[in-house]
């Protein structure tokens, strides 16, 4: 994989704290050379993050193809809804164009739980699994992607269901986990309020559970009380970048 021009597309995960990217096989579904992070620059503009897209678009010369680049907040034909754990400016800012504009690359911008979760559904623990999956992140927030026969319904943000009053994701996010400094089994019994919730409103074949956090799965999945099948990402840290690579390629935007 060193040729220039192989046409091989590119990840970028754009997160509140780091920007990584790979070249990506998408018949394997993995990176095609070892990813960058570069740290996210604060405050998170979008002028400064684009510069830093171009930066690591510029490091690998064997990738010519489509650019995805997952976005935390709700994505609509490119252009940036909102902005949970980035700066407020995102909002309104039509990033496919400002990016395309910038790499001179064609780029397509997903939210990043809809990435995570088409990678999973395509490689990963939910591969060949038809009717409604859900796929969730646990992290900074809670992310969401709905998928029925592995076609995505996008922009579900099932994190912010309000639950007993509460936006859920201040709630049951692995980061309401740290800042409460919950056990595995308090927080076990938030996470079961919240999939018990989704179960009542969307009855899915099944759930998968991704993010930082679901390494240790075998420490809450278990603790989770619900009747739907709930099993483990398998993508882990390269779900974002396959998924956002995958998106841009098939992307009719
Ligand atoms: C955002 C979602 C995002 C999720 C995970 C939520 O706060 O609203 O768009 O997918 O966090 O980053």
């Amino acid at each position: 994989m060193s040729a220039k021009g192989s046409g091989l597309p590119f990840g970028i995960d754009f997160g509140g704290s780091g920007i990584k990217g790979a070249p990506v096989d998408l018949t394997a579904g993995e990176f095609a050379e070892e990813r960058v992070r570069i740290d996210t620059p604060q405050p998170s503009t979008p002028d400064a993050v684009a510069e830093v897209f171009a930066d690591l678009l510029a490091k690998f010369d064997d990738s010519d193809g489509r650019v995805g680049v997952t976005v935390p907040g709700v994505v609509r034909h490119g252009v940036v809804h909102s902005a949970a754990n980035i700066d407020k400016a995102w909002i309104g800012e039509d990033a496919d164009r400002l990016i395309t504009d910038l790499t001179g690359r064609d780029v397509h911008v997903v939210n990043d739980a809809d990435a995570a979760g088409l990678a999973e559904v395509r490689y990963g623990a939910a591969k060949g699994r038809d009717g409604l999956v859900i796929v969730t992140t646990l992290g900074t927030g809670i992310g969401s992607a709905l998928v029925y026969d592995g076609v995505l319904v996008p922009n579900s943000e099932l994190g912010h269901l309000e639950i007993d009053g509460h936006d859920a994701e201040k709630r049951a996010a692995a980061s309401a986990r740290e800042r409460e400094d919950l056990s595995w089994d308090d927080w076990g019994k938030r996470l079961t309020t919240y999939y018990r919730k989704l179960e009542q409103l969307f009855s899915p074949e099944l759930f998968v559970v991704g993010g930082g956090v679901s390494k240790k799965a075998d420490k809450f999945l278990p603790l989770i009380k619900v009747d739907t099948e709930i099993i483990p990402a398998e993508l882990l840290n390269a779900a974002g970048i396959v998924g956002a690579a995958l998106y841009a390629t098939e992307s009719n935007d």
